[in-house]
């Protein structure tokens, strides 16, 4: 099977102000240089609105950070599937490790988050990745995977219509990268777990890497055979380096 189209997805994570996303997203499309690359900007809820009206048509597409594992009701404070969905958001982010270490969000909710996602016709990003302390005992494979597994449970939509991101826990906003092999040899073993659960449908599933990319390293990352894109936190903010690893995809 041919290989998906690279997804760069640009994570805001809680940055900008509302007021800043409609005129970052015009001057994105302005700029944007012609590229085989989807590109996607995940802000925070009170950012989508504005994204919805200032890319309308442009092809670059937005989505959320989180969103509620419930359709509708007395849920003070969340968003739900439906909402996003409506706006025209794509994508949403499940189970980013920072949600999962400062909300204590456990593989079941994010799996729960991931099928109401599917419901909506929403994309989930579905994060997994491991710790420093258990990367250094070596067993980052085997945990990770146990967490996709987890994080993948009952989540049986479209395949197509799923992407999952590898972001190990210690390249998180540290500058420290993984390299291009150690993203490749997870890559390649989330995509073997996915075969097994999806059968061959699995081949349309985007696996990207996070963790400190940046114009400089993100060609050489995305062109392994088993990574299919970037979701990027700190680099995502500023649009000339956005620009930049657009120009080196
Ligand atoms: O979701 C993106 C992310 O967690 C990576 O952040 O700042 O290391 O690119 P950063």
């Amino acid at each position: 099977a041919s290989k998906p189209p690279i997804l760069l997805a640009l994570n805001w994570k809680m940055n900008k102000l509302p007021s800043e996303a409609g005129p970052w997203a015009k001057a994105l499309q302005e700029e944007l240089p012609a590229t085989q690359a989807e590109v996607a900007v995940l802000a925070p809820a009170t950012h989508l609105a504005f994204l919805a009206s200032d890319l309308y048509g442009s092809g670059v597409a937005f989505g959320a950070q989180d969103l509620s594992a419930h359709a509708s009701g007395a849920y003070t404070g969340e968003i739900s599937a439906a909402m996003l969905s409506d706006l025209g958001a794509r994508y949403v982010i499940t189970g980013h490790s920072e949600r999962r270490t400062m909300h204590g969000e456990s593989d079941d909710t994010v799996a729960a988050k991931a099928r109401a996602a599917q419901g909506a016709r929403l994309v989930p990003i579905v994060c997994v990745g491991e710790a420093l302390e258990i990367r250094e005992a070596g067993r980052h494979i085997d945990v990770t995977l146990t967490q996709l597994r987890g994080s993948l449970n009952r989540v049986d939509g479209d395949p197509s219509q799923l992407v999952i991101a590898y972001e190990p826990v210690w390249a998180i906003g540290t500058g420290r990268t993984a390299t291009a092999a150690d993203a490749e040899e997870m890559a390649g073993a989330i995509r073997k777990t996915l075969h097994e659960l999806y059968g061959e449908a699995a081949s349309a599933i985007r696996v990207l890497y996070g963790g400190s990319v940046k114009p400089d390293n993100v060609r050489e990352i995305c062109g392994q055979p088993n990574v299919n894109g970037a979701l990027v936190g700190g680099a995502s903010l500023e649009l000339p380096s956005v620009l930049g690893m657009l120009a080196a995809l």
